[in-house]
């Protein structure tokens, strides 16, 4: 390192690599391809790779302590590809393992999915709907974080567990998922929202059929572009942006899916390559 301090040009070639190594992302599934993608679209020179824990999905249905597990597992594997910094592109995890994620990966800077929505676009005075996976409704956060911020705003909670395997399954615009989706907006728990919060990175792939329940009257939340953002502001004010104006995205999975190829070639084009990796940490 010190051979840094001596030599400007060094110094610079090493600093020009940092800046061009990749934003690490990951989800149990296809959910965080949504995030990845909005990052793409603030950053197109920041090189991505991605981590969908397939073999564990649905995250939603496990115990905090496997979460974490996987959260910490996933996160090593990003540091020691050398990631310059890693966005929890879940809901779940970002709920119950965000503290672990930090903790695993002190270097880094670590990004959720939930603090930049908290923090931009909620209204004073309104009632707010959360949707998410069990695991992150039962944890509370969403309430806990926007009364912390705002008291005046009432939040209503609805987990909707079955969701996020009927998108990883591909059910997206089909009668099955439009029935589901009823089903589950017309509850009690529901009533009377001004706005609805998609708590879980999977399902701004159904979002149009969301908000045309609502007769495009309630306003939807997404954190994708929200936290796309904010990893552009953080990287800007560290002065971390990639230099160079061409990408290597790399995405990996813990198990093959022909789903998640399908939906990374949709997000990503046809020459996206998709490797499964087991992780032994
Ligand atoms: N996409 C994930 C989230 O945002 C969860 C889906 C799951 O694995 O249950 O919570």
């Amino acid at each position: 390192m010190k051979q840094f301090g001596k030599s400007p040009n060094c110094f610079f070639l090493f600093y020009m690599q940092l800046n061009e190594q990749p934003i690490g992302v990951f989800d149990s599934g296809i959910g965080g391809l949504t995030v990845a993608k909005a990052i793409r679209q603030v950053l197109p020179y920041e090189s991505l790779l991605y981590f969908g824990d397939t073999i564990h999905l649905p995250y939603g249905d496990k115990s905090s302590q496997a979460i974490q597990k996987f959260s910490k597992q996933i996160a090593r594997f990003l540091s020691e590809k050398h990631c310059k910094m890693i966005v929890i592109a879940c809901n779940t995890a970002s709920s119950l393992a965000y503290e672990t994620v930090k903790e695993a990966c002190p270097e880094l800077d670590i990004i959720n999915v939930i603090d930049p929505v908290i923090n931009q676009v909620l209204k004073p005075h309104s009632v707010v709907g959360v949707i998410g996976t069990k695991a992150t409704i039962q944890s509370g956060i969403y309430a806990q974080k926007i009364n912390q911020k705002d008291s005046s705003i009432t939040v209503k909670s609805l987990a909707t567990p079955l969701l996020a395997n009927l998108i990883e399954e591909g059910f997206i615009k089909d009668d099955i998922s439009q029935v589901i989706i009823q089903n589950y907006l017309r509850k009690e728990e529901l009533k009377d929202i001004q706005q609805l919060i998609l708590a879980c990175t999977h399902y701004p792939l159904i979002q149009s059929s969301i908000a045309s329940y609502y007769d495009h009257q309630v306003g939807i939340i997404d954190s994708a572009s929200e936290v796309a953002k904010y990893v552009k502001q953080l990287l800007e004010q560290k002065n971390r942006l990639s230099k160079k104006n061409s990408v290597t995205d790399h995405f990996f999975i813990s198990n093959y899916t022909e789903s998640f190829e399908q939906s990374a070639k949709f997000f990503f084009g046809e020459n996206m390559t998709l490797e499964e990796v087991t992780l032994n940490f």
